[in-house]
């Protein structure tokens, strides 16, 4: 038994089938999750990068504000400059617009067995969220920030997301009322530090006996690198539609590729998992709520 061992020497995993083993074996204990913008695909909200053919994918849609390059609608100086673009895209994910899929709840699930360490999300959708898919706020690390608090950038007063709701959804951009400030929702921006809860990491990774990586093309620095940050020894899972990071480039002997669709893969995953029964009645339930 290994020194991280906890229930029984793990497999070393060949197949989705061996790390399903693992996983209900609670051989894996710790499990931690990075998900990105595929994963919410399927819920309907475009990604950032591989729907480069004109009119598709969310860059490729904001092309109507005139932005300079598609990245900018992130960068904090040209939102000095021009907010507009961002809060049109604000309004389109302000939370409630849009449903969390099987990918999600697969991870609330995870934390229910009581085997998720963390989830590590670049999404600013908030589907993973508590009062979304279940995921609690202590299990969840938001990389990339969040619509439920703004922060005025002029004054530096703090808001809640909700107070902002009426005049992003009438398509205005939000003002401080103390100083008239724009107020912007706590989204990272590239040029902005990451929130203090993603340094989780330092601590997280090294504890972790199983990486699962959806949905992300790992583009991203500091986010992309994380996947390097567990143990040599500790399996990789990759669900995507294509090998991205390390997965392409620097794979491990415990690497396992499951590619194609995100939510076939990870049903298939729940499925050998034997959770299949209990993940619909999750879902289920998640879609009476809303
Ligand atoms: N099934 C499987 N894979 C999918 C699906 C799907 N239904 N939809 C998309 N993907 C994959 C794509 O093939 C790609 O590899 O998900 C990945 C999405 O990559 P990106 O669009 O680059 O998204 P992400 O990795 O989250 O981007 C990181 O970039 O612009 C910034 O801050 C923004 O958080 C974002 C960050």
């Amino acid at each position: 038994r290994g020194l991280f061992g906890g229930g029984g020497e793990s497999v070393q995993p060949q197949t989705l089938q061996d790390v399903a083993e693992n996983i209900r074996e609670r051989r894996c204990k710790r499990v931690v999750v990075m998900a990105g913008a595929g994963i919410s695909t399927p819920s309907g909200i475009p990604d950032f990068r591989t729907c480069r053919s004109p009119g598709s994918g969310l860059y490729d849609n904001l092309q109507q504000y005139d932005l300079p390059y598609a990245e900018a609608i992130f960068e904090i100086g040209f939102f000095h400059r021009n907010p507009n673009p961002f809060f049109a895209l604000a309004k389109e994910l302000y939370p409630g617009n849009y449903q969390p899929n099987l990918t999600h709840y697969f991870v609330r699930l995870l934390h229910q067995k009581g085997q998720l360490l963390r989830m590590y999300t670049q999404n600013i959708d908030g589907l993973e969220r508590h009062q979304v898919a279940g995921v609690p706020p202590e299990m969840l690390v938001e990389a990339h920030g969040t619509f439920a608090t703004a922060t005025c950038t002029s004054c530096l007063r703090k808001y809640d997301g909700e107070e902002l709701r009426p005049e992003v959804m009438s398509g205005a951009v939000p003002r401080c009322p103390t100083c008239k400030g724009v107020v912007k929702p706590d989204i990272v921006f590239f040029g902005e530090e990451l929130p203090l809860s993603f340094f989780k990491y330092l601590t997280d990774f090294p504890l972790a006996d199983l990486l699962i990586v959806m949905g992300t093309s790992l583009e991203v620095e500091p986010f992309a690198s994380l996947a390097g940050a567990v143990r040599s020894s500790v399996p990789r899972l990759l669900i995507n539609r294509d090998l991205v990071g390390p997965f392409a480039w620097g794979r491990r002997p415990h690497d396992v590729t499951q590619l194609g669709d995100v939510v076939t893969g990870v049903k298939e995953l729940v499925d050998a998992l034997g959770w299949t029964q209990e993940l619909d009645a999750l879902m289920a339930a998640g879609s009476q709520e809303v």
